[in-house]
C-alpha cells in the first residue's frame, strides 16, 4: 500500500485481547491497475534472457541474427549477415547487425522492432526461429534504458529509396516511437539496425557472440556472416551449401498430442457447420477411415455444429485420436539441416576424425505440434571442448551443441531437454567409457513449428516427455555407430601395448628355444613375432562378437582414413616384419594420402 494512505479498518475483532484491522476488498481495489506488456517486460527483463553482461550481449546478437535468418530464408534469400561489436567505453557497447533480407516497409518497421508481441510469426504452425514477437522489440527496449538512446535502423525492400530512422518503444503503451525518418541516398536492400547497450560485456568464451556465430554457421551452412569484434578482428563463416533451405509450409495441428482444450478453442473459430468437418479440415493427416474411426467411438452426434462441442465430447475425440492410427505428421512445416548438410558443416568447422549424422523422421508432441530431431556424435580433430589443464597442457572435453530451429543455445543447459538427454544414456553400453573426458562433440538440433521453450529468453527447450524420447532415441542410434569406432581406438591401444609387452620378452625366448633346439633365432624370432600377431587378431575377432557387430542403422558416417582403426598398425607392422610373404598392393595402400570415407547406409 501507498506510503501516507489511510488506512481504513473495516473489522475489529478483540479476542485475547488482540486487535486485527482488516483492510477491505474495496480499498485494496483502488490499487487495482493494468500494465502494458512493454512496462511488464521492462521490469522483467531477465525474463528475455536479458540478465548477466556477457549473456545479455549474446542474446541481443541472438535476437538480431535469428531474424535476419528467418527473414531472408521467407524471402528465399541466400542470408549475408555482417555483425559488428564496438566497445565505447567499459561495458559499454554499440550493435550493427546487417542483412540483405526483404527488409521491413514503412508501415511495419515501427510495429516489427518497437512493439513487443507484434510480429509475423506468432500466429503461424510453421517452422522458424523466432515465435513470440518480443525479441527485437526487447533489444530496443533494453537499448533505451540502458543508454536512454533510440535504435538507428535503415530497412530497404527494394521498392522505392531505403530510409533510415530512429525508434524507441513507448512502454506505456506498448507503442513505436519513430524520429527522423528520412530517405537516404544510396541503394540498399535489406535491415541494418545499430543499437547501444551499457552494462554489458564483450567475451570471447563459449558462451561469447563468437562461439554463437560459429554455432549459427554450422546449423545454418548456407548463410555467410562477417563479424567483426571488438578489437577490430575479422572473422568470415563462409557458407558450405548455395541454396537456400525450401521455406517450411504451415500446417496443422496433428491428431497425436492434441490436447482437449486445443479442441474446444479450435472449435469456436471454426468455419464448419458440423464436427466431422471441422475434424477434417482443421487438424492434418485426418482421412475418411480416421474420421469413421472417431464416429464408431464418440457418443454424440457427428453432425453438430463444432461450436456447441462441449468439454466432455472433446474429450472423447482426444481418447478417440489416442486409439486410431494416424499417418505420422507431414514434414512440410519442418525444414532440418540435413545429414550431408550437417556432415559438411563439421567437416569445415570441427574436422573430426569420426562421425555420424542423423536425421530422425517427424514425431508430434503434445498440442499435435510436429517436430524432429538431428543429431551428431563427432570424436577427435577440433571436436570437444577445450580446457587449459594446467601443466598437462590443454585438454578435450564432452561438448554439446545444443540448437532449436538452427539457433544455437548458448545458456540453461542444466534444465534443457538436450542436455537432459545426453546424461540420461549410459554411454558405457556403446563402449565410451568415460563421455565427459572424451574429445566428443555431441550436435542435436530439435526442430518444430512451436518449440516448448522453458522462458521468453527461449535458452533452453522444456523436457517434455515425447521430446526427450525422442532425442534419447537419436542419441542411441548415432552413439552405436560412434561407441564402436571410440572403442575402435581404445582397444587398438590395448593391442598395441600388449604387442609391445609380447615382443619385449620374444629375444628371451628366441635365446632359450635357440639353446634347446639350435633352430635358427631369425626364423624362431619371425615365427614368435607371428604368433603373437594371430593371438591379438583372435582377440579382435572376439571382440566383434561380444560386441555384436550392428549394421543396421541409418545417417551417414565419416572417418577418415588415417584414423581408421580396423588393424592398420598391427597389419603394417606384419607387412614389415614378413615382407617377402606379404603382396605387394598392401604398402601401397600405407603411402596413400588421407581420405574421407563417406558411406550412406
Ligand atoms: N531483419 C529482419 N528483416 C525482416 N523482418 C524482420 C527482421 N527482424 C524482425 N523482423 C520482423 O519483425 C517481427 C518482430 O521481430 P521479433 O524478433 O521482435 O519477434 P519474432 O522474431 O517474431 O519472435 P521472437 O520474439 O521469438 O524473436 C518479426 O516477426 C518479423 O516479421
Ligand atoms: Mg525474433
Amino acid at each position: 500500500m501507498a506510503a501516507g494512505k489511510k488506512v481504513e479498518p473495516t473489522t475489529t475483532s478483540a479476542g485475547k485481547g488482540v486487535e486485527t484491522t482488516i483492510i477491505s476488498a474495496e480499498h485494496l481495489a483502488k490499487e487495482f491497475k493494468e500494465h502494458s506488456v512493454a512496462e511488464f517486460f521492462k521490469k522483467n527483463k531477465q525474463m528475455l534472457g536479458l540478465y548477466g553482461k556477457v549473456r545479455t550481449l549474446t542474446t541481443v546478437i541472438h535476437e538480431y541474427v535469428t531474424n535476419s535468418l528467418d527473414a531472408c530464408e521467407e524471402a528465399n534469400i541466400l542470408p549475408d549477415i555482417q555483425v559488428k561489436i564496438s566497445e565505447i567505453a567499459t561495458e559499454y557497447y554499440e550493435v550493427e547487425v546487417k542483412d540483405n533480407g526483404p527488409g521491413l516497409t514503412k508501415e511495419t518497421v515501427g510495429k516489427a522492432l518497437g512493439q513487443l508481441l507484434a510480429g509475423t510469426k506468432f500466429h503461424r504452425m510453421i517452422q522458424s526461429r523466432g515465435q513470440q514477437g518480443i525479441g527485437s522489440s526487447g533489444c530496443t527496449m533494453l537499448a533505451q534504458t540502458t543508454t536512454g538512446k533510440p535504435c538507428k535502423v535503415i530497412t530497404g525492400t527494394g521498392k522505392g529509396k531505403p530510409i533510415s530512422l530512429e525508434l524507441s518503444i513507448d512502454p506505456k503503451h506498448n507503442l513505436p516511437k519513430i524520429a527522423n525518418m528520412k530517405e537516404i541516398d544510396r541503394d540498399f536492400r535489406g535491415l541494418a539496425v545499430q543499437a547501444k547497450f551499457k552494462g554489458v560485456l564483450y567475451r570471447d568464451s563459449e558462451q561469447g557472440p563468437l562461439e554463437y556465430l560459429r554455432r549459427t554457421a554450422i546449423a545454418n551452412p548456407h548463410a555467410q556472416i562477417k563479424f567483426t569484434d571488438p578489437t577490430g578482428q575479422k572473422f568470415i563463416f563462409k557458407r558450405s551449401a548455395s541454396k537456400v533451405p525450401k521455406p517450411p509450409i504451415a500446417v496443422r495441428p496433428h491428431p497425436k498430442g492434441v490436447t482437449v482444450d486445443e479442441i474446444v478453442t479450435l472449435s469456436k473459430y471454426s468455419d464448419a457447420r458440423k464436427v466431422s468437418s471441422f475434424l477434417r479440415t482443421d487438424f492434418d493427416r485426418m482421412g475418411q477411415k480416421s474420421l469413421e474411426g472417431i464416429t464408431k467411438r464418440v457418443s454424440f452426434d457427428m453432425n453438430k455444429d463444432p461450436k456447441q462441442l462441449r468439454w466432455d465430447e472433446a474429450e472423447e475425440i482426444v481418447k478417440a485420436f489416442k486409439e486410431i492410427d494416424f499417418i505420422a505428421p507431414s514434414s512440410d512445416a519442418l525444414r532440418p539441416i540435413g545429414e550431408e548438410r550437417i556432415t559438411t558443416s563439421l567437416q569445415n568447422i570441427v574436422d573430426p576424425e569420426f562421425m555420424h549424422v542423423l536425421t530422425r523422421k517427424p514425431q508430434v508432441y503434445s498440442g499435435g505440434f510436429p517436430f524432429q530431431v538431428e543429431v551428431s556424435i563427432a570424436y577427435g580433430g577440433k571436436a570437444g571442448r577445450t580446457i587449459s589443464g594446467g601443466s598437462d597442457g590443454p585438454q578435450k572435453r564432452l561438448e554439446i551443441m545444443r540448437f532449436a530451429n538452427r539457433s544455437p543455445l548458448l545458456f540453461d543447459a542444466g534444465n534443457c531437454a538436450i542436455t537432459k538427454a545426453v546424461h540420461s544414456i549410459d554411454w558405457k553400453r556403446y563402449d565410451i567409457k568415460d563421455i565427459d573426458n572424451a574429445p566428443v562433440t555431441i550436435l542435436v538440433n530439435f526442430i518444430s513449428v512451436y518449440i516448448p521453450y522453458t522462458g521468453a529468453g527461449k535458452q533452453a527447450i522444456a523436457d517434455e516427455e515425447e521430446v526427450i524420447e525422442e532425442i534419447r532415441l537419436a542419441l542411441m542410434q548415432s552413439g552405436r555407430k560412434a561407441g564402436r569406432y571410440i572403442s575402435g581406438k581404445r582397444k587398438e591401444a590395448e593391442r598395441l601395448m600388449k604387442r609391445e609387452l609380447f615382443y619385449k620378452y620374444i629375444p628371451e625366448i628366441v635365446a632359450a628355444l635357440n639353446a634347446i633346439t639350435k633352430t635358427d633365432k631369425e626364423v624362431l624370432d619371425k615365427k614368435l613375432r607371428k604368433m603373437v600377431l594371430l593371438k591379438l587378431k583372435l582377440d579382435d575377432e572376439k571382440d566383434a562378437r561380444e560386441n555384436g557387430e550392428n549394421g543396421n542403422g541409418e545417417g551417414i558416417e565419416v572417418a577418415k582414413k588415417e584414423n581408421a582403426h580396423s588393424k592398420s598398425e598391427t597389419e603394417k607392422d606384419e607387412a614389415e616384419k614378413t615382407k617377402e610373404e606379404k603382396p605387394e598392393p598392401k604398402k601401397e595402400e600405407h603411402k596413400k594420402e588421407t581420405k574421407t570415407k563417406s558411406k550412406k547406409k
